[in-house]
């Protein structure tokens, strides 16, 4: 726990921050996530997500430097050098995340962006997953490659990418508190003022001709991919960022392929010689990773779904949690887990099981009795370290039991049942 969590001032899990009622209309007047979607006061408790902000900026701290994702831009370019200093001197008590960034960078004047921030934090992990990635997870469908939050922070002027576009779909959550103004052009129209669809750095001249959206605190912008749009801030403010990464058949293949090759590994396929008949290579190629070549696309399909129930196992999050460290003890009493991170298992060729947690998997040998021990575990009531030695006994040893429930519990899938803030357990 960092001293920051600490202190936290007013986090339940109890506390929503969502306006009620956004999900039908989002999907509605996207036309199902096609359209932009602009919702003033989307977000009722913008001050809650900096908190949970800055404690992420404040655990990088603590690990080594360049262990997280930062980039800073200042004087229209970007800095590595200063991504290096990003909460690399303690936070003042009291001092705000402007205030200890300016202090950090040595510049009034700064973007920083910070990648895989939920990673950092575990409230945030939870209120995003919970009331905004498991919704839209169930009503629409998920996002097949994952969901990834990051912070855009400063008082930068212009987006310093200039007016682009995303392959992936972007949703700004701005949390003040200074307005941002949001400028969106569709590719056709983009195109026709521009000739092409390379970004451009000299927005003034394409500004007129944008959809124009003023951010204020709490209000939420959703870009789909492909539309062009640019960022201007003036005074300092802070948004956090969700992307959704599409279904791209280059990455489910790929995801799925890692997978399948975790059961197949390394088989040598003979010698190669140029010019010969490919087809013997070809069955050799397929029957390698446990198929014959008609049976191939269908095991990379079940591949690929074991990649979404990893996915799914932290909440759509792509980017897995920090690790707890190995050293404290298990809490007492019954363990669950965390309500927007369920566990999930898949069964293996040759008896044995793949549990997903937290957007991992753990490879292990197979019981009957694991399934059922997995339910209860994602049940409110969770189970003690006692009965999971007990429901394992027949075959397991209780090193062995013990053994994967500290796993789970260093993996952060699971948490001491009752617990009420996420980030305290
Ligand atoms: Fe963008």
């Amino acid at each position: 726990m960092s001293r920051n969590e600490e202190r936290s001032p007013v986090t339940t899990q109890a506390t929503r921050i969502t306006a009620d009622g956004w999900l039908p209309d989002f999907l509605l007047q996207s036309g199902g996530l096609a359209q932009p979607w602009f919702r003033a006061g989307f977000c009722t408790a913008p001050a809650l997500l900096v908190h949970d902000m800055t404690a992420a900026f404040e655990a990088t701290g603590e690990a080594p430097a360049g262990s997280a994702a930062f980039r800073v831009f200042v004087e229209r370019g970007q800095r590595h050098d200063l991504a290096r200093r990003v909460a690399r001197v303690p936070r003042r008590d009291g001092e705000d995340l402007a205030g200890w960034l300016e202090r950090c960078l040595g510049f009034s004047e700064f973007c920083v962006t910070f990648n895989s921030i939920a990673s950092w934090n575990e409230r945030l992990a939870r209120r995003i997953c919970g009331e905004f990635l498991l919704p839209i997870a169930e009503a629409h469908g998920a996002p097949a490659c994952g969901a990834d939050l990051y912070a855009f922070i400063g008082n930068y002027g212009d987006t310093p990418f200039g007016v682009h576009s995303d392959p992936d779909h972007s949703i700004l959550w701005h949390l003040g508190p200074e307005d941002k103004e949001v400028y969106l052009w569709p590719e056709e129209r983009y195109v026709e003022l521009t000739g092409g669809t390379e970004p451009s750095f000299d927005v003034a001249p394409l500004l007129p001709h944008g959809e124009r959206h003023r951010l204020r605190a709490g209000d939420l912008i959703y870009i789909p991919a492909g539309c062009f749009h640019v960022a201007q801030t003036s005074g300092f403010s802070m948004s956090l960022g969700v992307t959704l990464f599409p279904a791209f058949n280059k990455e489910l293949l790929r995801r799925g392929l890692e997978l399948l090759l975790r059961e197949h590994p390394e088989v040598d396929l003979g010698n190669l010689r140029r010019g010969e008949d490919p087809a013997p290579l070809m069955r050799a190629l397929a029957s390698s990773v446990g198929a014959d070549g008609a049976a191939l696309s269908w095991d990379l399909g079940a591949a690929a779904e074991r990649h979404l129930q990893q996915l799914a196992s932290n909440g759509y999050l792509a980017p897995p949690p920090r690790s707890r460290d190995g050293v404290s003890p298990l809490p007492d009493g019954a363990l669950r887990a965390p309500g927007a991170f369920r566990l999930g298992h898949a069964r293996l060729p040759g008896g044995r099981i793949e549990i997903f947690v937290r957007g991992q998997s753990l490879r292990l040998a197979g019981h009957p009795a694991l399934p059922a021990l997995l339910d209860a575990l994602n049940s409110e009531r969770g189970l003690s370290a006692a009965e999971v030695v007990d429901r394992l006994s027949d075959r397991w040893s209780a090193e062995a039991a013990m053994h994967l429930l500290r796993l789970l519990f260093e993996l952060r899938g699971l948490e001491p049942a009752g617990a009420v803030d996420a980030a305290a357990a």
